[in-house]
């Protein structure tokens, strides 16, 4: 009796509960950083359509690949310019740049640009500096940019695919073609001449949306597949920025004797959960230095992205609510993504008049950006990419292991949840090749920094080509 109750008493006061509860906490660490679990098998590529109706079984897929040109017509300028003018503006807070979001007093002057300044037909011509095509694949018309490189007897080009993601386009890569198409007058050797595809995904620039609910980056992963399998290339690169990374990965996961090596630049991958609590205190036990303000301190980092991220929860959950006003007013549509382009290409422009956007861009890029989006009035199907792929964010399919030669450019302004530290990219991308700290540029890095971009794709392209000699 009095040995159960000193044992008790020894349990309830004694030096044990200290140590009973770190134990806990380190197993209950442990299982929440995943150790525990394997890493999950990838799932089947499997296969869908997606257009209007009921499929006709009948019918043969129709395989034709047809060219068309941009066309940026008389009543399409004429109605955003009636718009353009009858907008209904409204007054600042005082004291306030981009804290509140796009000031109102700059979005007057984007007006007056672009109904005075923005040269339609010039930008109509610049458009279609480069060839478009559209394919059907599972139903829907893919739209996707083809440049093929000029090539001297005994010259060779490899094939890669760019991607897009939200509230890009596949106007985002028009400044680094030239670069990947014809490396020789643009700083590269010939071993690094690329035949470029840009194909937009569903329901962004060109490409029809889906007529049915699903279209996640896993089917945009196989229907990319395809249009590559479709143009001859069984072997290719594969290049990506935010959802453009994601999509791409998937293609890495899933289509692994087709990708030759997978490019991105931005990271998506669950931090391990114990190192980053570890880390907090002591973080020379978990990373480099020259990693830890990427990931820490974990607070004010969590409160810049609670802070920009209203925008994912509205697309996540209500897409089609707002996409009213985004397809039905120009000027909404570019302060929507205008904010994105102040925000995530520096994060400090919040704290400037204009956002960074004049010194930081040139307008006509932005504008055409949004021009994509406001012909096409396809800005509520866009946004219907983040509903649509909740589930695989926090799925199975985001926790496989990606095998695939791999290389990472790491730009120091990219919104912060998306920068991961070499060794944590490790976890998911295994065969990792390259991971690199750019000097500069942000979120829109093609766009941005097209050398630097450029630059990074040939060495990681160079590296992989080793490895199969
Ligand atoms: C479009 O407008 C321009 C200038 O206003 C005019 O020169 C051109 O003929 C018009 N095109 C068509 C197809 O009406």
């Amino acid at each position: 009796m009095i040995f159960t109750r000193r044992i008790y008493q020894s349990f309830i006061m004694g030096w044990r509960w200290p140590l009973i509860i770190s134990v806990l906490a380190v197993v209950a660490g442990l299982y929440l950083s995943g150790i525990f679990s394997e890493p999950p098998t990838p799932p089947p590529l499997g296969d869908g359509w997606w257009g209007r109706g009921g499929r006709e079984k009948a019918s043969k897929e129709d395989e034709s690949i047809r060219k068309f040109s941009i066309s940026i017509s008389n009543d399409t300028i004429n109605d955003l310019k009636t718009r353009l003018r009858n907008t209904r503006h409204f007054e600042g807070l005082e004291g306030t740049k981009f804290h509140y979001g796009v000031r109102p007093e700059y979005m007057q002057t984007v007006v007056k640009y672009w109904l005075n300044k923005y040269d339609f037909k010039a930008q109509e011509k610049y458009f279609n500096k480069y060839n478009h095509y559209r394919t059907n694949i599972e139903g829907l018309d893919i739209h996707f940019v083809h440049v093929k490189p000029t090539l001297k007897p005994g010259q060779k080009s490899k094939p890669l695919l760019i991607s897009h993601g939200w509230p890009g386009s596949f106007y985002e890569f028009y400044k680094i073609i030239p670069l990947l198409t014809d490396p020789l007058n643009n700083g590269g050797t010939a071993e690094d001449i690329f035949e470029v595809i840009c194909p937009s995904i569903p329901g962004f620039g060109y490409s029809e949306a889906s007529h049915k609910s699903g279209m996640n980056a896993h089917v945009v992963a196989r229907i990319f597949g395809k249009l590559m399998s479709r143009l001859g290339h069984d072997r290719y690169y594969v290049q990506g920025g935010d959802w453009g990374s994601f999509i791409t990965s998937i293609m890495g996961l899933l289509l692994p004797e087709h990708v030759k090596g997978l490019h991105i630049n931005l990271v998506s991958v669950d931090p391990p959960l114990l190192q980053l609590i570890i880390g907090s205190y002591f973080p020379s036990l978990i990373l480099p230095a020259e990693d830890h303000h990427k990931v820490w301190p974990v607070t004010p980092l969590f409160f810049d992205v609670l802070m920009e991220s209203g925008y994912f929860h509205i697309q996540a959950t209500k897409p089609d609510t707002i996409g009213h006003s985004l397809t039905d007013s120009p000027v909404g549509l570019a302060a929507y993504i205008l904010e994105k382009f102040s925000s995530a290409t520096n994060m400090a422009w919040r704290d400037l008049e204009d956002g960074g956007l004049n010194d930081g861009w040139q307008m006509d890029d932005p504008l055409n950006n949004i021009m994509v989006y406001w012909m096409n009035g396809n800005m509520a199907s866009a946004m219907r990419f983040y509903k649509e792929n909740v589930p695989l964010l926090f799925g199975d399919i985001n926790k496989c292991l990606i095998k695939v030669p791999s290389g990472v450019a790491d730009f120091p302004n990219e919104v912060s949840i998306f920068r991961k530290p070499e060794k944590w990219v490790r976890y998911k991308y295994v065969n990792l090749l390259q991971y690199t700290s750019m000097p500069r540029g942000g979120h829109f890095a093609a766009l941005e920094e097209p050398q630097l971009l450029a630059e990074d794709i040939r060495l990681f392209v160079r590296k992989v080509e080793t490895l199969h000699q």
